[in-house]
């Protein structure tokens, strides 16, 4: 059984007379384990598909099916209770609290959830290689510090799924490298699957399955 079975995923924005198909028909397995990069260019609508994989946004049409379930019939309060237990979110932008330091940042997002111990954030940050910038707030750390933060912060909840979008896009390609080591780490070694999409070429090289969109269809697969 597949983790993640998507068929025939549509998403239509319509804003005024225009219509947009910025997912169009989208056929896509993931399994259990897979490094998956989605790479397209820009408006090809690899946000509204992660957006869509993350049960952040309805889909127009088709469907998706995570362990077998089909998510488009769960309810609002079952969808937030799957994205509390399965998934961690990584973004462009690292949206950390500039007030509060590495490690209250992601202490932050542990209360939020109301589930887990506080003592999880230096966990979390150590296996992004963080440990010794705890304190720091993060107007003291690089970009790629940043982005080690954020990516600690996505994995509070142990996500049998990790959703990143364009994870090193604010990052040179060095530090981009060193993002996407780290997902590959915990891709190999705790088998959690990882779904980037982006823009950066060089992502292809960590990625198991590679999948390029294009005006919101899905053009070739490799694997
Ligand atoms: N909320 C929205 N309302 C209307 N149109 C939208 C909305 N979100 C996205 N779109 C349109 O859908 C298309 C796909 O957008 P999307 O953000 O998914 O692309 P993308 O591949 O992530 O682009 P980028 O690489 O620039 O982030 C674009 O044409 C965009 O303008
Ligand atoms: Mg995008």
């Amino acid at each position: 059984m597949a983790l993640i079975e998507i068929k025939d995923l549509t998403k239509v924005y319509k804003s005024g007379r225009s219509t947009i198909r910025a997912v169009d028909g989208i056929n896509l397995v993931v399994e259990k384990g897979d490094f998956l990069v989605v790479i397209g260019p820009s408006g090809s609508g690899k946000s509204t598909l992660l957006q869509l994989l993350g049960c952040l946004d309805k889909p127009t049409s088709g469907e998706i099916k995570i362990d077998d379930k089909e998510v488009n019939r769960f309810s609002d309060a079952r969808l937030a209770e799957l994205r509390q237990n399965k998934l961690g979110f990584i973004f462009q932008s690292f949206n950390l609290i500039p007030t509060l330091t590495a490690r209250q940042n992601v202490e932050a997002a542990i209360a939020k959830r109301g589930k887990g111990d506080k003592n999880k954030a230096l966990e979390v940050l150590e296996k992004v290689g963080l440990a010794e910038r705890a304190d720091h707030l993060p107007s003291l750390l690089s970009g790629g510090e940043q982005q080690r933060v954020a990516t600690a912060r996505a994995l509070i909840n142990d996500p049998e799924i990790i959703l990143a979008d364009e994870p090193t896009g604010n990052l040179d390609s060095r530090t981009g490298k060193e993002i996407l080591d780290i997902l590959k780490n915990l891709n190999r070694e705790k088998k959690q699957t990882v779904i980037i999409v982006t823009h950066s070429e060089y992502a292809r090289e960590f990625a198991n399955k590679v999948v390029e969109m294009r005006d919101g269809k899905l053009q070739t697969e490799k694997i």
